[in-house]
């Protein structure tokens, strides 16, 4: 079961043509997400660090996930949108697999412009522009700055694409930055393996939770 939980943070940083961020960025994105297994209601949150090189086609992302309020777990998610293989890292073990679709970096051009409004007040305000599409079977609506087409928040609903189970989630961005200040963070571990066949994400979600099967227990 645990290794359906954990699915809940690879969610998508969905952005289209027309309206695309700067092609590289960092900041920090705020994960939470909410989802039903076997009839019971479990939730994920996190804090990670998140990288993008639009034109090298690689995202990193790594800090804190918390499952069910009970379990910390420190992970670092590598993707090569070129290569369309993903790396998995967790308590000094990583995993390789085959990506089932690439991040996308803008807003779709099919998107629905839901609305153009603001955040905050009087003079304090910023122009924000809400989009709603479909990625695969989930229901995104992304925030958007009006100008620049910044990353505030995404709003999923559907059906998660590694699990196929039904989920919600929202991630809320802040910190950017343009630009990667330190280009090393897409460099994959040396613990990572370097060649042969990807491991399906069942092998690597259970490679990850072998070292916390006690506490797994104890939530199931
Ligand atoms: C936009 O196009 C994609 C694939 O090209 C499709 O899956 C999706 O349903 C379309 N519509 C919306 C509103 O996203
Ligand atoms: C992104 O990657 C490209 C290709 O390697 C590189 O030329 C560029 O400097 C990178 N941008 C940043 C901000 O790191």
């Amino acid at each position: 079961m645990l290794r359906l939980l954990l699915a809940f943070v690879l969610v998508v940083m969905a952005m289209g043509k027309g309206c695309c961020p700067p092609k590289a960025w960092e900041g920090f994105v705020g994960t939470m997400s909410g989802f039903m297994k076997d009839g019971k209601p479990h939730s994920s949150k996190g804090l990670l660090m998140y990288h993008t090189n639009d034109t090298l086609g690689m995202v990193d992302s790594e800090g804190d996930i918390i499952i069910d309020r009970l379990l910390t777990l420190k992970i670092r998610i590598i993707k090569d949108n070129n290569k369309m293989i993903g790396y998995n890292i967790m308590n000094g073990k990583c995993t390789k697999k085959t990506l089932v679709r690439k991040e996308l970096d803008c807003i779709p051009e099919n998107a629905t412009l839901v609305r153009s409004t603001y955040l905050g007040a009087g003079p304090e305000t910023l122009a924000v522009k809400v989009y709603r599409f479909m990625d695969g079977d989930t229901e995104v609506y992304s925030t958007v700055t009006s100008s620049g087409c910044i990353p505030l928040d995404h709003v999923l609903t559907g059906i998660h694409p590694d699990t196929k189970a039904e989920f919600i989630g929202v991630e809320q961005v802040s910190g950017i930055t343009v630009g990667v200040k330190d280009p090393s963070v897409f460099d994959i571990p040396s613990i990572c393996p370097s060649s042969g066949v990807s491991s399906d994400y069942v092998t690597t979600m259970s490679l990850w939770m072998s070292s916390v099967v006690l506490i797994a227990k104890l939530i199931v």
